[in-house]
């Protein structure tokens, strides 16, 4: 029995999950497996509805209850920032020690992407982002707040064990990744060594040692500023990049950009050992701008359901699973021929629609 929780959260949130659910509800009979989906109701609507995000015991429940957390979206415009992205998402990275973000930037057939003369075949790659370290702990504080002299700072963290972990699950990935054919097997770092001097020579040295137990994969360096550059204009020199997490927010928002849209990506945060769930997610937000009026594309939210039986498969070594997640996958690619010519972000049909195409391709 596959046990999920999950959080529909704000806008759009429950409406795509609803579609990936009714995906899921279609492959569980056909591929003969068993799960049950729980509903929660965190999110922007309780803070305000209760002051409140999810309690001690509410986490603890996500981590021994749960194979898998599927999240829509969180956030409302009425709540202040920082309260759902520290109370809930960036809170359950840290406890439930997901310390990968797993982004593929993969040009679907049929999708249009910004970039003049590339293709499919040229925009194939996966950033795997460190997820519990870096600028995101919360390290730092105020001095003299609120004076001319105040003083603001954050710091940037990187154990040794935190970054080893990341890139061995990069290399890992790199060896068993379905890639273009004629590609070789690589792993770009993306850092910024000629100025995070401490941080940075860590990871440098980290990736070069870690690197010798895989003597078939390419190892490249890229500072993260080139990275971007290299992204629009060739971004076929990537299959794996592995990062760190401030850089990784930022370039994999950059990925989704040239794979399409965000009506199109998808994401995991894992704990590839499978000590507490993963979390998969659209990398989009809430949209409260589109939200209500049945015009959420769905395909970000239904490529996670695939991402989460693929990867829960994997963890829990259930061929089934893996089977599934890539069957919707699969389903998804065959769809999207029917959006050419149009905007990922704002197709002619109702989010209702574009999940009955995936289910039929199913
Ligand atoms: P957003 O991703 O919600 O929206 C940006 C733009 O993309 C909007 O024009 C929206 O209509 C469009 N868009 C997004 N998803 C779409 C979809 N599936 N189909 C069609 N169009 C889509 O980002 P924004 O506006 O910066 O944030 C809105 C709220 O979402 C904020 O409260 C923010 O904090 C929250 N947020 C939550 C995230 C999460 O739960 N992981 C991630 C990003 C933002
Ligand atoms: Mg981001």
């Amino acid at each position: 029995m596959l046990k999920i929780a999950v959080i529909g959260g704000d806008g759009i949130g429950p409406e795509v999950c609803e579609q990936g659910i009714r995906c899921l509800e279609a492959l569980a009979a056909s591929e003969k497996f068993e799960y049950q989906a729980t509903q929660l109701p965190y999110g922007g609507q309780r803070y305000l509805d209760h002051g409140m995000v999810i309690t001690a015991t509410e986490i603890a429940d996500l981590k021994t209850k749960y194979d898998a957390i599927y999240l829509g979206a969180v956030g409302r415009p009425d709540v202040p920032p920082g309260v759902l992205e520290q109370g809930l998402l960036l809170r359950l990275r840290f406890e439930l020690d997901q310390y990968i973000n797993l982004r593929p930037v993969k040009l679907l057939k049929g999708i249009s992407t910004p970039l003049a003369g590339k293709g499919p075949e040229d925009i194939d790659f996966v950033v795997v982002r460190e997820n519990t370290e870096d600028l995101y702990c919360g390290v730092g504080g105020f001095l003299r707040k609120g004076t001319v002299h105040e003083v603001a700072t954050q710091e940037m963290i990187a154990t040794r064990m935190g970054v080893e972990r990341c890139l061995r699950y990069a290399f890992e990935l790199c060896g068993r990744r379905k890639r273009q054919p004629g590609r070789d097997k690589k792993v770009t770092l993306v850092g910024k060594t000629n100025v995070l001097t401490y941080a940075h020579d860590l990871w440098q040295r980290a990736f070069d040692e870690v690197g010798q137990d895989y003597a078939d994969v390419t190892r490249e360096y890229h500072h993260v500023d080139a990275c971007c550059m290299y992204m629009v204009t060739k971004p076929e020199i990537y299959d794996v990049i592995v990062t760190t997490n401030m850089f990784g927010d930022i370039i994999t928002d950059l990925g989704a950009a040239i794979a399409g849209g965000m009506g199109v990506a998808a994401s995991g945060n894992l704990n590839p050992d499978g000590a507490a769930p993963s979390m998969f997610e659209p990398v989009h937000g809430s949209a409260p701008d589109i939200a209500g009026q049945g015009k959420a594309n769905p395909i970000a939210a239904i490529l996670s359901v695939a991402m989460l039986l693929e990867q829960t498969g994997l963890v829990k070594e259930e061929e089934k699973l893996v089977k599934a997640g890539r069957k919707l996958e699969a389903a998804v690619a065959a769809v999207c021929p029917k959006f050419a010519g149009q905007s990922v972000d704002r197709l002619e049909m109702s989010t209702q629609q574009v999940a009955d195409l995936v289910l039929g391709a199913l």
